[in-house]
């Protein structure tokens, strides 16, 4: 017997086929990798278990574009070329276990964990990061265009299949989408197409390293449920000009640091509650269109799917909670799943491991 034959069907997105029509979405774990954020065995690790475990479809969270860029300190390094041999090898690990396999290129901005932030505006971020970033030149802004760009040539020499673009969540480029996080007077500033042009000009760059053919998704905040943040109108209207300029996906979430509604949604959100903004986005475009948020048990999932609300779903702590949750779906046996309720943990005990306290998204 098929279980959840919609969740469980094959999607083909840019060049590939996932054989699931689930995403294991980007976190930032913050281990996995040396003192140079080159990525170790544990890594490797971590991402089998899940490849293993039946997901189709799967990013590595956090990979920074450059230095001034982390969000985190022990996050996957991708400024440099010396990086690609470590993820040559997580990647061929990985690949004999048929997912798919991804990386979410970030830049914090503002919200970076050490003193030399960067960002559109010198305005620091609202709750848990403290500082005031120092506002970016426009020829920084250019110098991390190309980074984008260097960072997704590296990707693809070492054999992943996508990116994504992590443009979502009060980080670099959502800062620069966002009117309170962006002040600025020249044409990255002020104008619904200047906010969006950094977005703009690092896909161009990237196009131009990786070439007509690789798949680049873009991750956006269909809300980010707060006071002159960026919303569902401009959400819906970029989702329109990323899906002209040839982005493979669309994945929608919402939420940035201070804001009503969490990025990690607690315990007593709703379960999906960020699905109808997807459904919003996919109404505007063909493109395949990813929901995210609080999708805690494949029923609801297959719903999503099958209501055609969304043509995947993304699902972060149920995967770090149990690494075989897809396939204990697929063959019936998801009460056999190693935390029933996945939610208001806090990652480091489910992973068993010491980290930072998570600020993440
Ligand atoms: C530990 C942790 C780190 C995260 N880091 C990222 C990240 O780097 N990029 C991102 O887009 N989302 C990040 N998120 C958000 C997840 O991708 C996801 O959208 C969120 O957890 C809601 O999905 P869930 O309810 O299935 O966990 C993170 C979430 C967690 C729990």
């Amino acid at each position: 017997m098929i279980h959840y034959p919609h969740l469980f069907s094959p999607i083909r997105i840019g060049n590939f086929t996932a054989k699931n029509r689930l995403l294991m979405s980007a976190m930032s774990i913050n281990f996995g990798v040396d003192e140079k954020g080159h990525v170790t065995d544990q890594l490797t690790e971590y991402f089998t278990a899940r490849a293993r475990g039946g997901v189709g479809m799967m990013l590595v969270g956090g990979g920074a574009v450059h230095p001034t860029g982390l969000e985190l300190p022990h996050l996957p390094a991708l400024w440099e070329d010396h990086s690609i041999p470590a993820l040559k090898r997580m990647v061929n690990a990985v690949r004999a276990h048929d997912a798919i396999f991804g990386v979410q290129l970030m830049h914090g901005g503002r919200k970076s964990y050490h003193d030399n932030k960067v960002a559109p505006s010198p305005l620091p971020a609202p709750a848990v990061v403290k500082g005031i970033p120092r506002e970016l030149t426009l020829e920084e802004i250019k110098e991390l265009t190309h980074a984008f760009g260097d960072a997704s040539r590296r990707c693809r020499e070492a054999g992943f299949d996508f990116i994504e673009i992590h443009a979502a969540h009060g980080y670099l480029i959502n800062q620069f989408l966002a009117p309170n996080s962006n002040l600025r007077k020249d044409r990255y500033g002020g104008s619904f197409e200047n906010r969006v042009r950094f977005l703009m000009e690092l896909l161009d760059d990237i196009r131009c390293e990786v070439g007509a053919d690789f798949p680049v998704g873009v991750r956006i905040n269909g809300e980010d449920y707060i006071e002159n943040g960026f919303g569902l109108k401009e959400a819906l209207k970029l989702a329109v000009l990323l899906e002209r300029k040839g982005v493979a996906y669309l994945h929608v979430s919402a939420g940035v640091y201070g804001s009503r509604q969490l990025t990690i949604p607690p315990m007593y959100a709703a379960q999906g509650c960020f699905v109808h903004l997807a459904e919003a986005v996919k109404l505007k475009v063909s493109i395949p269109v990813f929901a995210a948020g609080r999708i805690r048990v494949p029923d609801f999932a297959d719903r999503i799917i099958r209501e055609g609300r969304a043509d995947a779903v993304a699902i972060g702590r149920a995967l770090l909670a149990d690494p075989a949750f897809a396939e204990k779906a697929r063959t019936g046996r998801i009460l056999q799943r190693k935390c029933q309720a996945t939610i208001g943990f806090t990652y480091a005990n489910a992973l068993n491991a010491t980290l930072l306290p998570s600020t993440g998204g």
